[in-house]
């Protein structure tokens, strides 16, 4: 089969990995991909959300499946346009990746079907949003209705901060259009985790758990990144919040989606909040999770390509997924000043002596080739990937690959993983 995978970061190049180690895969190509990801697939210089370019190279090429990892090309319908070419695609409709697109419309949908989730009001009117906030109070969260690149989310500690955050999403459109809706909830506390399975709308087949460390700094300080470092498997998913998951969120979250006539084929992410032994929707994502996906590929034992092939044909009939009985735990390098802005174009030493590390993988995000030479370009750079038969042990070697990899002003946390352990 050629494979074609959306995408240019850290997921893309974890898919990447584990779909070229399938003996089903003869070519695989990556737009945009990165210079990791050079060394295994070849990289086509189309933008991941250039949905035009990508149909008609899909079509020039004769791509039999294409895998989207971003979401921003899901939501503008990618899917579909593959799907009414005749061309297989792994992905959601523009419909249905709305879970992530409008947070107004995911809140909508757990409260009609029974999914556990913060309360909530959906605004299109500022002051009526200022109304609502003075009413519950604070601690609250205010959410910009669409994509905000991970930033439309502000935790409120003062009424006076949330309405602030109202003013610049609605009035000052701090987010575009993305803003013209807001949806404040109830704040929540407890420990986070992300939860993912594979759906052909009907059917779910579940991933291991995996758990994400979203701010900067050590101790969970300082503010929210698209995610500094994962672990899985995620000691706070028990067997029982697993089940409970299952049944009170997964299996409702695709029935419910199939029932409002936009049935979800793809990869569902669902972040939670866990409490005392409840588990609260926080959010959905229409893909992979990145870090997450890093993690989860190194971990995972059974052949991707037919899952991703079955979804696409909207066939699910893979009933349970295999996993190495090992722990992974990846750890990002980033551009010092990230999440705020960064200097790029430092050159990344040491990339070599990592390659040569046993269980480590170097998972390249935003990097590039500048004269011969692999220089940072983005905020998270690298997800240094490692395994171990414990998480103590996965740490251990995520950690002597990070050792040995530099740049100026590379920052990375010193603690990924240790939530996992200090249970
Ligand atoms: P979201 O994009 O909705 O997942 O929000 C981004 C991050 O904000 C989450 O991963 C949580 O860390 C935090 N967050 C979102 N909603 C809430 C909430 N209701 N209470 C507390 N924290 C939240
Ligand atoms: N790591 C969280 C996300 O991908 O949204």
């Amino acid at each position: 089969m050629k494979i074609l995978v959306v995408g240019g970061g850290g997921r893309e190049h974890a898919l990447v990995w584990k779909i070229a180690q399938s003996p089903l895969a003869e070519k695989v190509y990556c737009a945009p991909g990165n210079p990791g990801i050079a060394e295994l697939a070849e990289c086509v210089a189309i933008g991941a959300e250039d949905v035009d370019g990508l149909l008609a190279f899909a079509k020039e090429n004769a791509i039999d499946l294409t895998v989207v990892g971003p979401e921003a090309p899901l939501t503008k319908g990618i899917a579909d346009r593959f799907k009414e070419a005749g061309l297989l695609i792994f992905g959601p409709s523009e419909a249905a990746a709305q879970v992530e697109g409008s947070k107004a419309f995911s809140k909508d949908l757990m409260a009609k079907y029974n999914i556990p989730t913060a309360a909530y009001g959906n605004f299109d009117d500022r002051d009526a949003a200022v109304a609502f906030i003075k009413e519950q109070g604070a601690p609250i969260v205010v959410k910009a209705d669409g994509l905000a690149a991970g930033k439309g989310v502000i935790l409120a500690q003062t009424e006076e901060e949330a309405i602030q955050a109202v003013d610049e999403i609605m009035v000052d459109g701090k987010f575009g259009d993305a803003g013209n809706r807001v949806v404040i909830e109830e704040f929540l506390y407890g420990e986070e985790a992300s939860f993912f399975a594979f759906t052909d709308g009907k059917r779910v087949l579940p991933l291991a758990s995996a758990q994400d460390h979203k701010q900067v700094w050590e101790g969970d300080k300082g503010p929210n990144t698209g995610g500094m470092g994962t672990y899985s498997p995620a000691p706070v998913v028990t067997d029982e919040i697993y089940q409970q998951i299952l049944d009170k969120v997964l299996q409702p979250t695709v029935d419910g989606l199939a029932a409002e006539g936009c049935p979800y084929c793809g990869i569902l992410f669902i972040g939670l909040m866990i409490k005392d032994g409840v588990a609260t929707v926080l959010e959905y994502n229409a893909r992979f999770g990145d870090p997450e996906c890093q993690s989860l590929m190194m971990r995972m034992k059974s052949d991707l390509v037919p899952v991703l092939l079955a979804c696409a044909k909207g066939e699910l009939d893979v009933s349970e997924l295999e996993w190495h009985d090992k722990a992974a735990v990846c750890v990002v390098m980033a551009s010092g000043g990230y999440p705020a802005s960064y200097e790029k174009g430092f050159e990344i030493l040491g990339l070599d002596k990592a390659a040569m590390m046993d269980n480590l993988t170097v998972f390249h995000a935003g990097t590039s080739e500048q004269d011969g030479k692999i220089v940072n370009t983005g905020g998270r750079v690298l997800g240094v990937t490692g395994t171990g038969t414990t998480v103590a042990e996965a740490i251990e070697t995520a950690y002597a690959g990070v050792g040995a990899i530099t740049w100026e002003g590379v920052h990375f946390r010193k603690d990924i993983g240790q939530k996992a352990l200090n249970r």
